[in-house]
Formats: C-alpha cells, sequence, structure tokens
C-alpha cells in the first residue's frame, strides 16, 4: 500500500489546524524543521509539534533539516512526533547512530535521510536502525521545487537492500512528488511518497491525496 505524507510546509501557518483537517485522509503528517544552519531556511520547531500533536489523527512524520540532530531527537519524540528522521550529512556517524538509539529507545520509528548528492550506500551503516529511508528528490530547504528525476537509481538501489535483508523499513520520497512524478517514485520503490504543493494546492485536496496514490 502507497502512503502519502502532506508536508505542512505549504499550508498556512496561520490555519494549521484547518489545513491539518484537510489532510485527514492520508496516511503521515510530514513536518519540516529547518534550523537555519544545515538548510538555508527556518521553519518550525518543537512548541508548533507539541501544538499539533493532539490536532493530527496520523502519525507525525518529522524530517529534521537541523545541524547535529543528536541534540534534539529525545525532545522531538516527546513532542509527540512519531518517526524522526535524521540526515547523514548532518553529524557524524558515530552521533547519527546514537540518534536512531535514542529515537528507538523513546519508543519511536528512527529513520535517515539523503540529500540528492550523497550516494546511496550512505544509508548502510544505518540501515539496520532504520525504519524510514527518506531520499530527496530536490534539494533541502523549501517547498515547490523541481522533482529530480536522477535519483531514481539511488531509490531503487535501497529497495534492492531493504528487501534483501528483509528490513521493516518503509522507503520516503520527498521533493516535487505531484500527480506525475508519484508513478515514477512508486515504479521505482519508494512506498511513502511526500507532497506539500501537489496536496495543498490542489482544488480538491481528498481527490488529490487519491491520485498521488498512484
Ligand atoms: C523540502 C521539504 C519538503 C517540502 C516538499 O526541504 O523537505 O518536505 O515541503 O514540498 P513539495 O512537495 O512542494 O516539493
Ligand atoms: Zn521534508
Amino acid at each position: 500500500m502507497i502512503k502519502i505524507a502532506p508536508s505542512i510546509l505549504a499550508a498556512d501557518f496561520a490555519n494549521l489546524a484547518r489545513d491539518i483537517n484537510r489532510v485527514s485522509s492520508a496516511d503521515y503528517l510530514h513536518v519540516d524543521v529547518m534550523d537555519g544552519l544545515f538548510v538555508p531556511n527556518i521553519s518550525i520547531g518543537l512548541p508548533v509539534v507539541q501544538s499539533i500533536r493532539p490536532v493530527a489523527k496520523m502519525p507525525l512524520d518529522v524530517h529534521l533539516m537541523i545541524d547535529r540532530p543528536v541534540r534534539y531527537v529525545e525532545r522531538f519524540c516527546q513532542a509527540g512526533a512519531d518517526i524522526v528522521t535524521v540526515h547523514v550529512e548532518a553529524d557524524t556517524p558515530e552521533n547519527t547512530r546514537r540518534a536512531l538509539e535514542i529515537i528507538r529507545e523513546q519508543g519511536k520509528r528512527p529513520g535517515v535521510v539523503l540529500k540528492p548528492k550523497t550516494p546511496a550506500d550512505a544509508v548502510l551503516p544505518f540501515l539496520d536502525l532504520c525504519r524510514m529511508v527518506l531520499v530527496m528528490t530536490v534539494e533541502p530547504g523549501f517547498g515547490g521545487q523541481k522533482f529530480m528525476a536522477d535519483m531514481m537509481p539511488k531509490l531503487r538501489q535501497i529497495r534492492t537492500w531493504i528487501d534483501e535483508k528483509g528490513l521493516d523499513c518503509e522507503l520516503e520520497v520527498d521533493g516535487g512528488v505531484d500527480p506525475v512524478t508519484c508513478k515514477t517514485v512508486i515504479q521505482n520503490g519508494a512506498n511513502v511518497l511526500v507532497a506539500g504543493s501537489a496536496v495543498y494546492k490542489a482544488p480538491d485536496i481528498p481527490e488529490r491525496i487519491r491520485e498521488l496514490r498512484g
């Protein structure tokens, strides 16, 4: 089953509860946390995760685009995140493993994220701890960018490893997913699709969520 994770980065922050309710037919709610350091943009943080937790009926998929996330993962879990993904580029391998272990110890689902220039094999040291791998199909930092089709070999490679190793790990894509590109990512092995603009700019949001399932 293909899962859809609308990104609230494309929502109206002045009407967040309304915009969360508008995507209630989705599977996860994708929350983009940016620190202005790891990426050149600042979005939302812990208090917002805590406030939306009782509003969203689905699991919160928190994508940390922050430097040295090991410093904050425990607090994001306690604020109500269900899935917490950290970038492999954001710290040393030792600290990244530690971050994943902390998320697991909190009873939440840990995952790693790869920026477009990061090769597939960067996931290998962490795959045993991951319940999610997120492959970026745009440079992280902003919504509404163009989908990078050249990430498909990387996606397919990671799908092969997950299946070969028989891991209980989902494979997610983020960036430029729309009713056309969704078909490409599904063909290449993704089972969780993040979509910001494609969902929130749609005239009929439930219909768009259905369409994105492929
Ligand atoms: C980008 C974020 C994405 C973003 C996707 O840094 O990680 O989650 O919201 O937006 P769209 O779907 O508009 O490309
Ligand atoms: Zn994201």
